[in-house]
């Protein structure tokens, strides 16, 4: 996505380059403004809690524990300043990156988020038309609402991927890898990080899990192994006992790995890494990429923030493999600070959910256009003109001086302040 020109089409509307939304909004005025909703993409949480179920808010919005671990993962971008230089003539900004030969118009992702029905009664298929229409790529759950398949069918021309979790029926990650393959997925997303849901007490306060309920299993009751396996005659309560028998997989180590590399061609990412030493098993096992997350705080309350994690995975693992980064992103110059810190790409995560949940496809699609707008607009004001060149010297540790405190010279021995240099 190069801002001085019209990108191409991911669906019959022109997307319009990032850098139209501010003046399109300005020129629009105040009375379409109030019926958008914010583009101050932390506002979205708290519109969304107004329109949503509270069962449905708090699955999105709810965290493992006492929230610890979501807190951290803002405090770490809080922590980081960008330095920003003048002058530099940018007048174009090129936005794309390119992950294992796949060309992504910006370096933002959604991110898989399960069972999106919660959201908006046409959960996945609006969110990946949402994210077509502003060119972002989608990382589909594999706990979706909506087969693989029917989201390919609703999915613009761009990379898209499939997020697996690896059930414990071989047979039917096969089939699932399988299936992804033949609609289209370019990549890969192995979570590791889910052995067993995370302890939610908003979820457990209101008794609600989405899939106990018999939302976010359309890949399962489209998967021909998985049906085979069911109880002749089965209902609703049959698909729901299977599929929690065999979709948490806490038996997996590293060194299954290997199988699902030989299994598929397509690039194998694994997702939920913290540790430097994860990423070079995840690597030495057969892994062509890492993405850095501790799942936006849901899982192991207290872990540390993602942020804080990525300089030291990228430092293991060299520039060799593209690593991405998710948990906590929610601005443009949140992107800015996660590429300087080693990040090729990152996931958006909750606040498409919101988008979803506050207009569905055009609400995801409003949210997106912000997002690369504050990303487009924070590479001009940075004097950056390619994402790929962002590198760590646009960042500056948040609340310290810059240099030491500076010795004036010059003025009278005991000159107090407000003196005026006699220059
Ligand atoms: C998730 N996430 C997730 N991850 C994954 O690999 N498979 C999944 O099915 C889900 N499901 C899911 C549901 C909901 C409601 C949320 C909020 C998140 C985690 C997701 O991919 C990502 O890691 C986080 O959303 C990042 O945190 P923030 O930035 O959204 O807070
Ligand atoms: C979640 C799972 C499905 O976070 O990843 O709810």
């Amino acid at each position: 996505m190069t801002t001085s020109g019209r990108a191409e089409a991911g669906t019959s509307e022109k997307p319009t380059a990032p850098a139209d939304l501010v003046r399109e909004i300005y020129l629009a005025g105040p009375a379409a403004a109030a019926e958008r909703p914010s583009t101050d993409l932390t506002a979205l949480d708290a519109a969304a809690r107004d329109v949503l179920a509270p069962n449905a808010y708090g699955y999105v919005a709810g965290n493992a524990g006492t929230g610890t671990t979501a807190r951290a993962n803002r405090a770490a971008f809080d922590r980081w300043s960008l330095l920003p230089r003048m002058l530099r003539g940018v007048t174009s900004r090129d936005l794309s990156v390119s992950l294992f030969g796949q060309r992504l118009a910006a370096p933002v992702l959604l991110a898989p988020v399960a069972a999106q029905t919660v959201m908006h009664p046409e959960g996945e298929l609006a969110a990946v038309r949402g994210a077509a229409r502003a060119e972002v790529s989608f990382v589909l759950s594999g706990f979706s609402c909506h087969s693989m398949e029917e989201v390919a069918g609703a999915a613009g021309p761009g990379p898209r991927w499939f997020q697996l979790y690896w059930p414990s029926d071989l047979e039917l990650a096969e089939s699932l890898v399988r299936r992804a393959e033949a609609s289209g997925y370019s990549a890969l997303v192995l979570t590791v990080d889910n052995p067993a849901f995370g302890y939610r007490p908003a979820d457990l306060d209101h008794g609600y899990l989405p899939f106990v309920q018999g939302a976010g299993l359309a890949n399962f009751t489209a998967d021909p192994v998985f049906r085979a396996a069911l109880p002749e005659n089965s209902g609703p309560a049959d698909v729901v006992r299977h599929w929690a028998a065999i979709s948490a997989n806490p038996g997996l180590t590293w060194d299954r790995l290997p199988w699902l590399r030989r299994l598929t061609r397509l690039p194998i990412l694994v997702k939920g890494i913290l540790h430097p030493d994860d990423a070079r098993l995840a690597l030495d096992r057969g892994a062509d990429g890492i993405v850095v997350s501790n799942h936006g705080g849901r899982q192991l309350d207290g872990s540390v923030a993602a942020l804080d994690a990525l300089p030291a995975v990228r430092a293991a693992v060299g520039d060799r493999v593209p690593v991405l980064m998710d948990s906590g992103v929610r601005t443009g110059s949140d992107v800015v600070k996660a590429l300087a810190l080693g990040a090729d790409a990152v996931l958006y995560g909750r606040p498409y959910q919101y988008g979803l949940a506050l207009d569905g496809e055009r609400g995801v699609h409003h949210v997106l256009r912000c997002l690369l707008a504050e990303l487009d607009l924070a590479l001009t004001l940075s004097g950056c003109g390619a994402v790929r060149d962002i590198a760590a010297d646009l960042l500056t540790p948040a609340g310290r001086s810059l240099g030491p405190f500076p010795a004036r010279t010059g003025g009278a021995p005991g000159a107090s302040c407000g003196e005026p240099d006699a220059r």
